[in-house]
């Protein structure tokens, strides 16, 4: 095996801490390469380094491309070299077309001039490369988040790199445009384009990779030819320990309906006359866990979002404990007992310049102070209770909640609903465990199961169709705009969802 890439005894610190001490590994030609680990392992940043985010000086070791010593300065030189890096929040300019896009700070240009004609032809044999189906005319607001992930990849190749870095490229993607992406990649490597792969998702890391790295405690662990790997094995080595089980759902006794939704009908915002989900009405009791399912645009984040009052709705009664509410705003639902954890943490989860403590207790002052006044010891037992349930890995409470893995970020954003708990009737969650590792989404899980036994109504809106299936009482299924499926836990098949979700066949409806 040819070697494209070596890490010789990396050291990383960030002031006195290690993230990873003395790691060393080789990357292959043509390979694809996991890494995997838990939330603050390091993975991220190993890549950071590998892109020339942290330049030379900022770690310890060294760097071999093609058997020569390399010392990236600048991200810039990182690309000079033939590595591209694909992040896993998508970087597009969404007011420029698909092609401005593909060939952005790489305008091919003869004395000065753009020649239009050239570049949207060759943006056209980039977007075929990765099977994106899409007219290099059109701007990039138009595509969806699958879409712009393939986009992302053709910018990448038009500067014909020889390593492709990638950090959970799919995490933001439903399974089967995760499968596409996966296969794009495999086509990519076997053309000898060399990638490291970072993904909490571990059946497609195995289905992807060549070979599986793991990292944990800021040493590598062990790494697997993925054809034999066992993924019970590379999970043990993760977490340090065995998982009893992925879902430990507990069935409770169903209390009286707390939700009740009745001909919710929710516009599109930007697109007149076009209806995202039309009269759906559902309900949610005390105590219960309702998944909504359906294929990405379906309008599930959409119907949670409108049900918060944090998108207009044309039509559609809320009524919470049996009395009719007004939800104009997120504030009125809050009012009401509604919580809604985001799906987009950067855009509306995580306030930048607090620190953990504040971000978690922000949406609770009521339950920790007293006459308006904060009462700050009881903000720091109760952050330091659910820092501790969560096992969210940083310095303390009082770090800065920039300072932290993206996963860890999600645990906070979890923490700051579930401390709620007092005043909240109805907990909505849309994608709670993206981007969080196997072990942390146990602890999801379990504290999901214990707002439940506090008599919540938990919404779950995933694209993981496991853990809906694993952990919910009853499933919606939304596809073509409405309802499609109504599924209790003991009739839940992967299958019937699908049928339901790509509306073939109606279930409980
Ligand atoms: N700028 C920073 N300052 C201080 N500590 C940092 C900084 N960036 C990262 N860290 C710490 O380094 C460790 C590794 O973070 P990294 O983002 O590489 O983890 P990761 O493996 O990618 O995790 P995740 O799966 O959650 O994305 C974490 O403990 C994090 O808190
Ligand atoms: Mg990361």
């Amino acid at each position: 095996m040819e070697t494209i890439l070596e890490i010789r005894n990396v050291t990383k610190k960030f002031g006195q801490i290690a993230v990873f001490k003395d790691v060393s590994f080789q990357l292959h030609k043509g390979e694809v390469l996991a890494m995997v680990g838990e939330n603050g392992a390091g993975k991220s940043t190993m890549m950071n380094i590998l892109g020339g985010v942290y330049p030379q000086g900022e770690y310890e070791g060294e760097l071999f491309l093609e058997g020569k010593n390399v010392a990236f300065q600048s991200e810039r030189d990182s690309i000079n070299a033939g590595i591209q890096m694909i992040h896993q929040e998508i970087s597009l300019h969404q007011d420029l077309s698909v092609a401005e896009n593909v060939f952005l700070g790489n305008l091919t240009n003869t004395h000065g001039i753009v020649n239009w004609k050239t570049i949207y032809s060759e943006a056209a044999k980039y977007l075929d490369m990765v099977h994106l189906q899409a007219d290099p005319h059109m701007l990039v607001r138009n595509l969806n988040t699958s879409q712009q992930q393939l986009l992302s990849i053709a910018r990448a190749l038009a500067s014909h790199p020889k390593i492709i870095l990638f950090d959970e490229p799919t995490s933001a993607l439903t399974e089967s445009d995760a499968g596409n992406l996966i296969q794009v990649i495999k086509k990519l490597s076997s053309q000898g384009i060399s990638c490291l792969y970072i993904s909490h998702r571990l059946e497609e890391v195995l289905e992807v990779s060549d070979r599986i790295m793991v990292l944990r405690d800021g040493s590598l662990i062990a790494t697997y030819p993925s054809a034999s790997a066992d993924i019970n094995r590379i999970i043990e080595d993760m977490v340090g320990r065995s998982l009893e089980e992925m879902y430990p759902k507990k069935q409770l006794p169903l209390g009286d309906v707390v939700l009740r939704v009745e001909h919710l009908t929710v516009p599109d915002p930007y697109i007149q006359d076009k209806i995202i989900v039309e009269d759906l009405s559902f309900e949610v009791r005390a105590g219960e866990i309702l998944g909504i399912s359906g294929l990405v645009g379906s309008g599930r984040s959409e119907t949670v979002n409108a049900v918060y009052g944090a998108m207009p709705r044309s039509s559609g009664d809320i009524y919470v404990n049996g009395v009719r509410v007004d939800i104009q705003n997120p504030r009125q639902a809050i009012r009401c007992g509604i919580g809604l954890v985001t799906e987009n943490r950067k855009a509306s989860g995580i306030i930048a310049s607090m620190n953990l403590r504040q971000n978690m207790t922000i949406a609770s002052l009521k339950a920790i102070s007293s006459r308006g006044i904060i009462n700050k010891a009881r903000e720091k037992e109760l952050s330091e209770q659910y820092y501790d349930s969560l096992k969210v890995k940083a310095q303390g409470i009082e770090t800065g909640i920039t300072a932290l893995s993206g996963g860890n970020q999600q645990k906070i954003v979890l923490s700051k609903w579930m401390m709620k708990e007092k005043d909240l009737k109805v907990l909505i969650l849309d994608e709670p465990t993206r981007g969080v590792d196997v072990g942390a989404k146990v602890e999801i899980y379990n504290i999901m199961t214990e707002l439940a036994r506090h008599g919540i109504a938990i919404i779950v809106v995933s694209s993981e169709m496991n853990e809906l299936i694993g952990m919910c009482d009853r499933m919606l299924v939304i596809g073509g705009q409405k309802i499609r499926g109504n599924i209790p836990r003991e009739a839940f098949s992967q299958e019937r969802i699908m049928r339901a979700a790509a509306c073939i066949e109606e279930y409980g409806v």
